[in-house]
C-alpha cells in the first residue's frame, strides 16, 4: 500500500461536524464586533517578511524563531502571517484610511501561522478573532476601555467563564527608553544569575526579562523593581484614566506590573486575558496600544497616528469552553427512493434540486442499488427532519409521501406542492 500523507504537525482539519460550532462562534462574534462599530477586513495570509520584521521587532521570538517563510525564487522574502496587526496597519496605510477617517475600526477572523513547538493549546496554524482601531483620533483612554470591554464581552458571549484580565502600561516611547536604561543598570549586577534566555534578553530586549517564567529570574526582578516606571506625566495619566474607565464599566482587572508582551510594537496600555482549563498556554487573548507602529511602517510622522487592538485565540476559546466538536448536523429532508428504477430516481433528483434551489438542505443517494432500509438509516444518521418517500404508488399519483421524523406521522403531498408543504411545517 502507498503510505498515507498526514496533516502537518501543529495543524488540524476542522471537520464537517465541527463547522456549525465554528460558524456559530463567528456569526456571534461578528454581531458583537459590528455593534461596537468595527468593520471586517480580510488581508492576505502571507506578506513580505520585512513587514513582520519591522513591526513585531527583529528581537521578538515570533520573528526570530517562529516565522514560517515561503521559499520563493524572488529576492524579497514572504512569510505566512503570524498575527494580524502588522497586516492591518499595512493595509490601513496602503489604502489611505489615514486621509479618509479620523478613526478606522477593523476586525478580522482568520488563520495565523507560527513555527512553534506544538502542545496543548499551542498550534502552528491557529485562528484569531482580532480588532484594530487606528487613526489620528485614537489617543483617548476611552478607546483602550472600549477595546478591552469588547474583548471581555466577546469572551463572555462565546461562553468563556472565569476569565481574568491583567493590565499594565509600558508608557510612551520616551518612557520606555528611560525604563529600559534604568532596568539595564539595575539588572547588570545580577546578569550572571539570570537564566540563559534572559542573559540574551538582557542584550536584545531587556523588557522581556520582566515576564520570564523562571523562578530565580522572577525573584531577581522582584528584588530590583516593583513595576515598570512611567517617567512622564501623560503616560501615568493615561494609565490612570484607563483604570478609572474600566471601573466605571464594572470590568474587573488586576494590575500586572511585570506584563510587557512579546511584540515590540506596544507602548502605553498592554493587557492579557487568561482562562482556566488551558494548561500552561493560558492566554486566551491579548492586546495593547501601539503609538509608533504606523509611523514605523511608513505613516506620516507629523500625523501622530496611533492604534490599539487585541486578538483572541479561537482554539483556546474552544478548549476553555470544553466544546467538543461533535454538534450533530441536521438536514431538512432526505429523499428515499423505494425502487431502483431510474425513472423514479430521475424524478426524485428533480424534486431534490427544486428544494435545494429554495435553500432547503436536502440529500439523497445516487447509488441505485441501495436498499430502502439503508436509505432510512442514512436519513436518521443525517438527522433529517423529514423523509420524502417516492415509491411506485406515489410515482403513479404524482405525489410524495412526506414523513415527519419528529412525530413519525406521514402524509401524501402532490409533487408540485412539496416545497410549500415543507415551508408550512417551518422548514427552510
Ligand atoms: P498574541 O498574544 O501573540 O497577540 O496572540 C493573541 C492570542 O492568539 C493569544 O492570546 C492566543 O489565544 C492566540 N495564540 C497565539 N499563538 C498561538 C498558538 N501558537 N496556538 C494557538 N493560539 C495562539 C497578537 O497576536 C497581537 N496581534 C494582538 C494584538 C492585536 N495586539 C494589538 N492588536
Amino acid at each position: 500500500m502507498i503510505p498515507k500523507i498526514a496533516v502537518p504537525r501543529g495543524t488540524s482539519d476542522i471537520l464537517p461536524d465541527a463547522i456549525p460550532l465554528w460558524e456559530g462562534m463567528e456569526s456571534q462574534a461578528r454581531k458583537i464586533l459590528k455593534s461596537y462599530g468595527y468593520r471586517e477586513i480580510r488581508t492576505p495570509i502571507y506578506e513580505e517578511t520585512a513587514l513582520f520584521k519591522r513591526s513585531l521587532g527583529q528581537t521578538s521570538d515570533i520573528v526570530n524563531k517562529q516565522l514560517l517563510e515561503l521559499a520563493t525564487s524572488k529576492q524579497e522574502g514572504y512569510a505566512l502571517r503570524p498575527e494580524g496587526t502588522a497586516s492591518v496597519v499595512r493595509s490601513y496605510l496602503e489604502n489611505s484610511f489615514d486621509k479618509k477617517d479620523p478613526l478606522s475600526k477593523f476586525f478580522y477572523i482568520g488563520p495565523m501561522f507560527r513555527g512553534e513547538r506544538p502542545q496543548k493549546g499551542r498550534l502552528r496554524q491557529f485562528h484569531q478573532i482580532g480588532v484594530e482601531a487606528i487613526g489620528p483620533n485614537s489617543a483617548s483612554p476611552y478607546l483602550d476601555a472600549e477595546v478591552i470591554a469588547l474583548a471581555m464581552h466577546l469572551l463572555k458571549d462565546l461562553g468563556v467563564k472565569n476569565s481574568k484580565l491583567k493590565i499594565n502600561s509600558l508608557g510612551s516611547k520616551e518612557s520606555k527608553e528611560k525604563a529600559s536604561i534604568e532596568l539595564r543598570e539595575r539588572l547588570r549586577a545580577h546578569k550572571k544569575d539570570l537564566c540563559k534566555d534572559c542573559q540574551d534578553r538582557f542584550e536584545r530586549n531587556i523588557f522581556r526579562v520582566l515576564d520570564c517564567k523562571n523562578e530565580s529570574c522572577r525573584r531577581i526582578v522582584a528584588s530590583i523593581i516593583k513595576h515598570l516606571p512611567l517617567s512622564d506625566g501623560p503616560s501615568r495619566l493615561h494609565f490612570e484614566s484607563v483604570q478609572r474607565l474600566l471601573n466605571d464599566l464594572g470590568i474587573e482587572y488586576e494590575i500586572a506590573p511585570y506584563l510587557v508582551r512579546g511584540l515590540d510594537y506596544y507602548s502605553y496600555t498592554v493587557f492579557e486575558i487568561t482562562a482556566e482549563g488551558l494548561g500552561s498556554q493560558d492566554a486566551i487573548g491579548a492586546g495593547g496600544r501601539y503609538a509608533d507602529l504606523v509611523e514605523d511602517l511608513g505613516g506620516n510622522p507629523k500625523a501622530n497616528i496611533a492604534g490599539i487592538g487585541f486578538a483572541l485565540g479561537i482554539e483556546r476559546i474552544l478548549l476553555a469552553t470544553g466544546q467538543i466538536q461533535d454538534t450533530p448536523t441536521a438536514i431538512d429532508a432526505y429523499m428515499v427512493v423505494m425502487e431502483s428504477d431510474s425513472d423514479y430516481q430521475r424524478e426524485a433528483f428533480k424534486i431534490v434540486d427544486r428544494l435545494r434551489k429554495a435553500h432547503l438542505n436536502v440529500d439523497m443517494t445516487y447509488t441505485g442499488d441501495r436498499s430502502v432500509k439503508s436509505q432510512f438509516s442514512r436519513a436518521n444518521k443525517l438527522n433529517a427532519r423529514f423523509t420524502l418517500i417516492l415509491g411506485e404508488e406515489e410515482f403513479k399519483n404524482r405525489c410524495i409521501a412526506v414523513k415527519d421524523m419528529t412525530n413519525r406521522t406521514q402524509e401524501n403531498v402532490k409533487m408540485e406542492n412539496v416545497l410549500e408543504y415543507l415551508k408550512k411545517k417551518g422548514v427552510g
